[in-house]
């Protein structure tokens, strides 16, 4: 599906202006392109190319790098595990066979991930997401949710507000802590 009217015009009258060059507006042209889309595709890396004056294979390459760029469509709600080192010591690889079984899909493992038939839920592995301290971290529609080990991946399924740790002071909440500091109580 091509991007809407509206998209190209706001990323050229909006976007355009805020970086020195068409090119430096790649990451902030890519996320409108994927919140309009839901996925980033090859048109759209060629429609974005032709906005920036870039060739596709460029574009592609930025997305690619990135893991919050999504090359195929995800679910409603997007479950990343994370699968760095403190949070596989805690059970995230358990946590998730427990969420593929749970849902019902298999893992092949890779960023891309799998999703529900019914295009409801997208799992996948995910890189650290600063929340080590709450290992096993997890992530649904980029908000962090913690402690989410295997035994309690049903619990999780069925009320995820109540992991979720962005309302917690945590030790790598940084605003947090250096208001603290400044209050004299770190
Ligand atoms: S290692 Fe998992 S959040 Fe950092």
């Amino acid at each position: 599906m091509p991007l809407s009217q509206q998209l190209k015009d706001r990323i050229v009258n909006e976007i355009f202006p805020k970086y020195p060059t068409r090119r430096a507006a790649l990451m902030s042209s890519l996320w409108l392109a994927q919140d309009e889309q839901g996925w980033l595709s090859d048109e759209t890396f060629e429609e974005i190319g032709e906005l920036l004056e870039l060739h596709p294979t460029d574009v592609e390459a930025v997305a690619s790098f990135y893991v919050m760029f999504h090359r195929r469509p995800v679910g409603k709600k997007l479950i990343e595990v994370c699968e760095n080192p403190s949070c596989v010591i805690n059970g995230a690889t358990e946590t998730m066979h427990r969420l593929c079984e749970k849902l019902g899909i298999e893992h092949g493992g890779g960023h891309g991930g799998a999703t529900t038939r019914d295009g409801e839920y997208t799992v996948r592995p995910t890189e650290c997401v600063a929340a080590c301290d709450k290992a096993p971290a997890v992530q649904v529609n980029y908000r962090y949710y913690g402690h989410v080990t295997a035994d309690k991946v049903d619990a999780f399924l069925a009320d995820m507000e109540a992991f979720n740790i962005e309302g917690l002071p945590a030790t790598n909440d940084l605003e947090t802590r250096a208001k603290d500091m400044k209050r004299g109580q770190a």
